[in-house]
């Protein structure tokens, strides 16, 4: 890791008025949750056109079941933050993180912020542009239950489960073929038009409108870093790039920040 640029983002961040933090799979893989595009990912064993909302409407038994499958196989265990989600938000924590927003639906930033979160030490925005999957909500009334119980429910045969109103219940998440939440979105577009210091953290940058939020950050002059084991398209606009483990650079970077 180049120590040089590590000690340089860190004296941006210091000197920043609003650091945002931008995620994708990557961030939550050491935590033993596989990523879409990597080897072995997602992508690979399922197809995305099992779980768009066409499918979900036209086809809820089958939708669910091979939701069923999805859950099993690759979100199974019980998973924790690791050190990269908790350098995050202890950066939060010493008020120098404005936002996470977040392409993972795994509640897994806002368990680390909730860890070290006091009221004193300020709030760091936690936006989950994907949803999350620890929630579900009927699709007609919009009533939420916890997401284990939609999945302990279709797990005994309730497929799909249902809601008392008649209405399916849907993973919280947003589907392929459904829009993204637009209070979160508009809410995302502006802290990155407004942010000085935008971190572009374990994501491929290959879905849109999520990846074109570092490129309009970038574009409006924000510095950019990007920590990421592969390349992505936002390379060479970023005056960093770590081509290293989310759970080396966010600590080292976290330890910089915090020892001035
Ligand atoms: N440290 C750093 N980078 C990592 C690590 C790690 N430990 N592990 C994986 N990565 C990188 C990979 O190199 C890859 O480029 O994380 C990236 C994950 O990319 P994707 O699998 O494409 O995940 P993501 O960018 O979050 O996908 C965006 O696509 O399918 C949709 O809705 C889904 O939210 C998802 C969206």
């Amino acid at each position: 890791m180049d120590e040089q640029d590590l000690e340089a983002l860190a004296d941006e961040i210091r000197r920043a008025d609003a650091t945002v933090a931008f995620t994708g799979a990557g961030i939550s893989a050491p935590s033993g949750i596989p990523t879409f595009r990597d080897d072995g990912g997602v992508w690979e064993r399922f197809e995305e056109g099992q779980f768009t909302y066409g499918r979900f409407r036209s086809d809820p038994v089958g939708f669910w079941r091979d939701r069923l499958e999805l859950q099993r196989e690759l979100f199974g265990g019980e998973y924790e933050p690791n050190a990269a989600h908790e350098a995050l938000a202890d950066l939060g924590r010493s008020g120098h993180l404005a936002a996470v927003i977040t392409q993972n639906t795994d509640g897994l930033h806002e368990e680390a912020h909730e860890e070290v979160r006091a009221p004193a030490d300020g709030e760091t925005a936690i936006l989950e542009l994907h949803g999350n999957s620890q929630r579900a909500a009927c699709d007609d009334c919009g009533f939420r239950i916890d997401g284990d119980e939609a999945f302990e429910r279709a797990e005994t045969g309730e497929l799909p489960p249902t809601c008392d109103c008649g209405g399916v219940f849907k993973p919280d998440v947003v589907l392929f073929g459904e829009r993204l939440p637009p209070a979160v979105l508009q809410r995302s577009r502006r802290l990155a038009r407004e942010s000085d210091v935008f971190l572009a953290i374990g994501s491929s940058l290959a879905v849109e409108p999520a990846a074109s939020l570092p490129r309009n950050a970038a574009a409006r002059g924000a510095t950019l870093a990007v920590i990421n084991l592969e390349p992505t398209p936002r390379d060479d606009d970023a005056e960093y790039v770590f081509r290293e483990d989310v759970t080396d650079v966010l600590p080292a970077l976290r330890s910089a920040v915090e020892s001035a």
